[in-house]
């Protein structure tokens, strides 16, 4: 039977320890089939699916002391790279409050946070994924040493579930190389409420899948992601975008089965464009690729037309590109973004990432 929110409220911990620490670290993702639009508690309005990242990552630790009583609010210190953050922490109190229900053991300890990217912070790359990914594993360690019992398969639903209520790209940022998140009717496994790992046959040809993201643009984000999945509301094109993203997964299925990169390239393309359009066709309207950006995008089509390669792009809310290729055309691929496409990154800036596992305990 699918598992309902109520689930995942624990029945009474035996004792509550008196301190300990945790560290995680947790990695970011790209989505292939965007998640664009959201219902009330971070429901997603469409089925998403991404690769897990490697080098991408936030590193998160928690120290914490129990309290003499339970506080009436939240009790923690959060600290960036080294440096006290008090403006990241509203953002973490609204969602403690968030998962308070799940884990009532919250307003018993003082929490000490500390956090650091293995990416600049002002790279215009997403942490939210992996920053919430980071500290909902913390959290669900500290509820795994009140309740040892847990197995693996529960600490990371429950884990990817806390994550999606911090950010909903975040509850695909903890276990897999591919993550599926929302309910599809082809993956009866599947859940609004968290991530999964793939369930499917995955070629070969994806091992080790390339993702060279370039920095175009490392401004501030120019849309908020709560701005625009909101834009999602009321937006004249919203159902047939929800319904595209279905078919695109049902086509991904023996897309990823038989690794035919011809149609991959199709897919990933169409979701990249069509997450932007969705930007461009809203009230208000935004525009977020920058001129580079289509440089970017027009080289890689004139380049895989006359290489015989299956490189292709991607795009988040932002002006980067993300270049996917398969590992076994690396050397040309490589090649070709440093002689033609880095000389349109900000100081030529990029990130050589590849298909990650998911989250590690440090
Ligand atoms: C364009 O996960 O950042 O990257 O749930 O409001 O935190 P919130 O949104 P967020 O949205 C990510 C949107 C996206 C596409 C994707 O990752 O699927």
């Amino acid at each position: 039977m699918a598992m309902t929110e109520n689930d995942f409220i624990p029945s009474s911990y035996a004792e509550l320890k008196v301190s300990g620490n945790t560290t995680w670290k947790s990695p970011s993702n790209i989505a292939l089939v965007k998640y664009w639009g959201k219902k009330e508690n971070q429901i997603p309005a469409n089925p998403s699916v991404s690769l897990t990242l490697d080098v991408c990552a936030t590193t998160t630790s928690i120290s914490y002391t129990k309290l003499n009583e339970k506080a009436t609010d939240f009790s923690f210190e959060l600290f960036f790279e080294g440096t006290a953050k008090e403006d990241f922490k509203p953002k973490i109190h609204t969602f403690f409050r968030r998962i308070e229900k799940y884990l009532p053991f919250l307003k018993n300890y003082h929490l000490v946070i500390e956090t650091s990217n293995s990416f600049p912070h002002s790279s215009g790359i997403a942490s939210s994924a992996s920053g919430m990914g980071a500290l909902a594993l913390c959290l669900m360690d500290i509820e795994k040493r009140l309740n040892p019992e847990i197995t693996k398969d529960c600490f990371n639903r429950k884990a990817s579930f806390l994550a999606r209520l911090g950010s909903g790209s975040a509850a695909r940022s903890i276990n897999g190389s591919i993550v599926q998140w929302g309910k599809h009717a082809d993956i009866p496994e599947s859940s609004d409420l968290y991530g999964i790992e793939y369930p499917y046959k995955i070629h070969s040809v994806f091992e080790d899948y390339q993702d060279t993201i370039l920095l175009v643009d490392k401004g501030q984000k120019q849309v908020s992601s709560t701005v625009g999945h909101d834009l999602m509301h009321n937006h004249p094109f919203a159902n047939q975008r929800f319904a595209q993203a279905h078919t695109n997964l049902t086509e991904l299925k023996s897309i990823f089965e038989k690794g035919n990169l011809e149609e991959f390239v199709k897919i990933v393309e169409n979701e990249a464009l069509t997450l932007h359009a969705m930007m461009m066709t809203s009230q208000p309207y935004f525009i977020l690729m920058k001129p580079n950006t289509l440089e970017i995008i027009n080289k890689i089509w004139a380049f895989r037309k006359t290489s015989n390669t299956h490189v292709c792009f991607t795009l988040d809310a932002g002006a980067n590109v993300h270049v996917l290729y398969p590992k076994k055309e690396k050397e040309a691929v490589y090649g070709f973004i440093k002689t033609e496409l880095l000389k349109h990154c900000e100081n030529g800036q990029h990130i050589c990432d590849r298909l990650g596992v998911g989250a590690k305990k440090c």
